[in-house]
C-alpha cells in the first residue's frame, strides 16, 4: 500500500532522510520512530505530499507521490486522515462541528453529515459531548474528537504525529486503544513517536528510520 524506495530529503545541504526504504501493507500499524529531529514528522509530510523527496520514490496506493500534479493532492489527501500532537481543533465550534468540518468541505450534507458524524463520535464515545466546545474538554477527549475529524470520511490511512505527546501515561493507553480498534476494523495505520513506552503498549511494527 505505501513503499518508501531510496528516499533522501535535504533542507538546503542537510540530510534529514538518508536512502529510507520501507513498505507497509494494507491494515498494518506501524510504529514510526527514531529521535527528535531524526525526521518523523518528515516522513509523514512526505505521505501527505507538504514536502516532495529530494531523490527516490514513494509509492501511495500505485500513485508515485514524487509525481503528483498539484491538482492531485486533493484527492490524495482525502485518501488519508492526520492527526497532530496539539489537536488543532477549532475552539469557537462544537465538537460536532469540529468532526463535519471535513465532510462539509469535501461537499457532504444534511443527514449523511449527522450520520457519519454520530456514529464516529459513538465510536469514541464521546456522542454525549458532541455540543460542547472543545475548552471544556480534558486533553485526551479533544485528541479523541481529533481522531474522530481524520476518520470521519473513512480514509484508507491514519497518520498520527507524536498523538500522546501532550497527555499523561493513562490517557494515551486510551488514545492508543482508540486508535487501535480503528485499525483492527481495517484502517492501516502509521503513528510517530520517540515514546518507547508508547509503542511497547501499541504492539505494531516499529520502523526506526535512523535504520531502515
Ligand atoms: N521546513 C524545514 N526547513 C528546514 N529544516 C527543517 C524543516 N522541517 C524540518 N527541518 C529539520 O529537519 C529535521 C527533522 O525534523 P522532523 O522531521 O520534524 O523530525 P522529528 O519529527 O523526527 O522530530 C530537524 O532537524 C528539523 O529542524
Ligand atoms: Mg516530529
Amino acid at each position: 500500500m505505501i513503499e518508501f524506495s531510496h528516499v533522501y530529503k535535504n533542507y538546503d545541504k542537510n540530510y534529514i532522510l538518508r536512502d529510507l526504504n520501507f513498505t507497509v501493507n494494507k491494515g498494518e500499524f506501524i510504529f514510526i520512530t527514531g529521535p527528535s529531529g531524526a525526521g518523523k514528522t518528515t516522513t509523514l509530510k512526505l505521505l501527505i505530499a507538504v514536502e516532495k523527496p529530494t531523490h527516490g520514490a514513494i509509492r501511495f496506493l500505485g500513485t508515485e507521490l514524487q509525481n503528483l500534479k498539484p491538482r492531485d493532492i486533493p484527492f490524495l489527501r482525502r485518501k488519508i486522515g492526520f492527526v497532530f500532537q496539539d489537536f488543532k481543533l477549532l475552539p469557537n465550534r462544537t465538537v460536532f462541528q469540529n468532526v463535519a468540518l471535513g465532510l462539509e468541505v469535501s461537499g457532504v450534507f444534511g443527514n449523511v453529515i449527522t450520520k457519519n458524524v454520530s456514529e464516529i463520535l459513538k465510536s469514541v464515545e464521546l456522542y454525549t459531548k458532541r455540543d460542547d466546545f472543545p475548552s471544556s474538554l480534558s486533553g485526551g477527549e479533544q485528541q479523541r474528537v481529533a481522531i474522530a475529524r481524520a476518520l470521519v470520511q473513512n480514509p484508507q490511512v491514519l497518520l498520527a504525529d507524536e498523538p500522546t505527546g501532550n497527555l499523561d501515561e493513562n490517557t494515551a493507553k486510551i488514545i492508543i486503544d482508540t486508535i487501535k480498534s480503528f485499525n483492527n476494523k481495517g484502517t492501516t495505520v502509521m503513528l510517530a513517536t520517540h515514546d518507547k513506552n508508547l509503542i511497547s503498549l501499541g504492539r505494531g511494527r516499529v520502523i526506526d528510520i535512523t535504520k531502515s
